[in-house]
């Protein structure tokens, strides 16, 4: 049944629900769990199998000692900021964390007092519902394909591509070697490497890789990682090699918005021009729709 055939079938349902009832009907539509549930699917099932497996070989905050440049930034933020991964840490697994004290979603401005204010949370991967809606709501079919996801920390594009999409072949590159290591032992443990590649390599030394790409994914993949100089060096270079005409890039923020905090407005006209996306779809209540909507798509021209 498609989306035009469903809607008739509910609307001819709803059409014969008594009217006291219907209100009731609504209410659990809009708020009950149960629906939810039914997107729940084996390949969604197996995501949070790998973020379980991940979830224990991590620190609560997934991080690790040697992302000097990370802390350093995150620091910095104007605002209180911790790095919850919400590849790792769904909506629900924060509130069990805080009920038992392990995780806060707020910070004490005197301390001993009761006085808090709420943390600023930022989350290195996508989680299960942005590479839901990527895989499924931005990109089109990618047979044949193949994706890079630039910088990809603990794979989590590179698992979503493998069950949500038809991609031919999923490529990771990973400045951090403890990253690539965790990547590959997720590969051989969930059997993902018929499809599946990781790199340990800066992109700035992939220039074959980005020639060849159909499908380029970049999760504000340099700017907690790199200084602005660096960042406006591998723009550059990404720019000069991901050339192929209609090959799609992903990027998180927008192009706009990433260079124009480097001040470099101008790096980015006659490059790729920005595709339409639908924001506007259902995931589960718990779906942070503001995340989705920060997920641009751009065509190579
Ligand atoms: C925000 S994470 C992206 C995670 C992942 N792509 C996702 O969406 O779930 C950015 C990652 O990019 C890596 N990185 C930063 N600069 C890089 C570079 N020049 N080459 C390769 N990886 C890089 C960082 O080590 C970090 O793990």
């Amino acid at each position: 049944m498609n989306l035009s055939e469903a809607k008739l079938e509910l609307k001819q349902l709803l059409s014969r629900v008594s009217p006291p009832e219907l209100p009731k009907l609504l209410h659990w539509i809009r708020n009950s769990d149960e629906l939810d549930d039914l997107q729940l699917d084996n390949r969604t099932v197996m995501l949070q199998s790998i973020a379980d497996d991940l979830r224990a070989r991590l620190p609560l905050d997934a991080m690790l000692a040697s992302e000097t440049a990370a802390h350093h930034k995150m620091q910095q933020c104007t605002r209180p900021t911790v790095h919850v991964d919400s590849f790792l840490y769904d909506d629900e697994q924060v509130d069990a964390l805080c009920e038992e004290g392990t995780m806060s979603r707020t910070y004490c401005l005197s301390c001993g007092s009761s006085r808090t204010a709420p943390l600023d949370f930022i989350s290195h991967s996508f989680s299960v519902s942005e590479l839901q809606f990527l895989f499924h709501n931005v990109l089109p079919d990618l047979s044949g394909r193949m994706l890079v996801d630039v910088g990809s920390r603990l794979g989590a594009v590179l698992y979503g591509g493998y069950v949500y999409s038809s991609a031919s072949q999923l490529i990771g590159v990973e400045l951090s070697e403890e990253f690539v290591q965790l990547q590959n032992d997720v590969l051989l443990r969930f059997r993902l490497n018929d499809r599946v590649q990781v790199l340990h390599a800066d992109i700035c030394t992939q220039d074959v890789l980005l020639q060849n790409a159909d499908v380029l994914i970049m999760n504000n993949v340099f700017e907690f990682f790199m200084e602005p100089s660096e960042q406006l060096r591998a723009w550059r270079f990404i720019m000069q090699n991901f050339r192929k005409r209609g090959a799609l890039l992903v990027t998180v923020p927008s192009l706009q918005e990433s260079l124009n905090a480097l001040q470099q407005e101008a790096l980015q006209p006659g490059w790729v021009e920005e595709l339409p996306v639908d924001y506007d779809v259902y995931l589960g209540r718990d779906t942070d729709t503001d995340s989705l909507r920060q997920i641009h798509l751009y065509r190579v021209i």
